[in-house]
């Protein structure tokens, strides 16, 4: 089996002008809860073990401010540096004592695209919930915009040791752990945040969390479907501060056998934009919302 040097995305830090009204979405509508603020950030957990999966950041613009992942042993934080280095990475901090309410070590980069990407070990984590349907335990994926899908692709390959997946005609999706990804690189003109993924335990809470979302005047941007690649099910929405984010549910786990597939299978019958035929096509607002967010100075 394939050693992976990252073992999970764990969150996001998202920058938001109403800290107050973003707090307030995604605690009482999305179904997260707070966990810890310090220093003027909000930390938000899931049901699961991650000591959150949101950080919210007061700021002039809505933006994508780090991601972070977890690795497996804190050996790995100088192979991680020196490759992602060599792949054309800058180095914003190297690995030092977290003084966060997450704790552990962290390591922080900036990568080739100017994404903030962020690496912990030995952070704190929580006795999980109880698995409720209707509320998100982790994160699933992020999706980020590129220029480049297939040099960002070999960034994340090469630098940071995930193994490609799949690939369509507009998007990458990486791998470092058995979910069949957690990031998706997306063609585009622009880099930036395409989406934010958020696991539910079931297909039924992605339906029950829709709900919610439903009822409190947050519309379902794309879906409900079932996607190509990754094979989960998917219903999409927009941010009040205008961040495409996911509910999703059943992503396939895959393992080395996996057989990479590429965009001549990864099409489409006409008409069609997931498995079941049921997501119509995606609305010019929520494209112009997935390129809309960009990534911290
Ligand atoms: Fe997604």
């Amino acid at each position: 089996m394939t050693r992976f040097p990252v073992t999970a995305l764990r969150s996001v830090d998202l920058g938001t002008p109403d800290l107050g009204r973003s707090e307030a979405f995604y605690r009482d509508v999305w179904g997260l809860e707070r966990v810890a603020t310090a220093d003027g950030v909000v930390y938000l957990r899931a049901t699961g073990r991650d000591h959150h999966v949101v950080a919210l950041h007061r700021s002039d613009r809505t933006e994508l401010k780090a991601v972070t992942f977890r690795v497996a042993e804190a050996t790995d934080f100088d192979t991680i540096a020196r490759n992602a280095l060599q792949q054309g990475a800058t180095l914003i901090a190297a690995a030092a004592s977290n003084p966060a309410p997450d704790g552990g070590v962290i390591m922080s980069l900036r990568s080739p695209e100017g994404c903030t990407l962020r690496f912990v070990h030995g952070d704190v984590t929580h006795e999980a919930r109880p698995s409720r349907p209707e509320l998100p335990e982790r994160l699933a994926h992020v999706n980020l915009n590129s220029t480049d899908v297939d040099r960002t692709a070999a960034f994340y390959e090469h630098a940071l040791g995930f193994k490609l997946t799949d690939r369509s005609a507009a998007m990458a999706f990486v791998r470092c752990n058995s979910d069949h990804h957690a990031v998706v690189i997306a063609s585009a003109k622009v880099n930036g945040l395409n989406h934010v993924a958020f696991l539910m335990p079931t297909w039924e809470g992605v339906m029950r969390g829709s709900g919610r979302m439903i009822d409190a005047g947050y519309p379902i941007a794309w879906g409900v479907g079932r996607h190509g690649p990754g094979d989960n099910v998917f219903a999409y929405f927009i941010d009040p501060q205008g961040i495409v984010i996911e509910y999703t549910a059943e992503v396939l786990q895959v393992d080395d056998d996996y057989v990479v597939r590429g965009p001549e299978h990864w099409v489409w019958p006409p008409g069609r934009t997931d498995q079941w035929g049921i997501a119509p096509p995606k609305a010019e607002h929520v494209k112009a919302a997935q390129l809309a967010v960009g990534f911290a100075a």
